[in-house]
């Protein structure tokens, strides 16, 4: 008769240290912990706001896509600002008065930013001229950035300034809605 295989061996059962369990237990801990924290860091990493809506950064296009120096100021609806053009450059215009935050109009015939609401005045370069308001208009940052090479050519850091127009087809224009550059206070 064929001797029948042998059963197999019962697997011995190691019972967990109290060292392995403390271990075991602070990993855990440590996973609660980080989980959240790089959750966390993930949103922020991430922008919070996409192209082309407000909060976002806008991609205006190329010198072609701006105005004409002296150009009625054009006005970009979904971003919040409008666009004028100066010999110095392009300025994006934060639409909101800097007085109680109502939205002020372009009066072609006066040749200023008027507010309806208390009268505050304002000049195509965003400069305050009179009214209540404290300060001259805020602008948004804006950058140039050269679209063959990635190379980031200039970025408006200073209140009511500029940014420079450059005479290369291959210069994107972008404003950032997110980023906001205070304007220069009348104290
Ligand atoms: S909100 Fe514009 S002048 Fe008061």
């Amino acid at each position: 008769m064929a001797k029948q295989d042998a059963a197999p061996a019962a697997q011995e059962k190691i019972p967990v240290t109290r060292r392995e369990f403390l271990n075991l237990a602070w990993l855990a801990s440590l996973g609660f912990f980080l989980i959240p924290v790089g959750g966390v860091t993930i949103l922020f990493a991430y922008p919070r706001f996409k192209e082309g809506e407000f909060g976002g950064i806008f991609r205006l296009g190329d010198v072609t896509a701006l105005p004409l120096v002296g150009d009625t100021p054009s006005e970009n609806p979904k971003g919040k600002f409008w666009l004028t053009r100066t010999e110095e450059g392009v300025r994006a215009i934060y639409k909101v008065c800097t007085h109680l935050g109502c939205l002020y109009n372009w009066q072609q015939q006066d040749y200023k930013f008027i507010c309806p609401c208390h009268g505050s005045q304002f000049t195509y370069e965003s400069m305050f001229i009179q009214g209540p308001a404290p300060r001259s208009l805020d602008l948004f940052v804006m950058t140039a950035v050269n679209e063959q090479t990635g190379e980031e050519l200039a970025r408006t850091t200073e209140p009511n300034s500029p940014m420079p127009v450059f005479d290369d087809p291959a210069v994107a224009y972008f404003v950032d809605t997110g980023e906001k550059l205070v304007g220069i206070s009348n104290a």
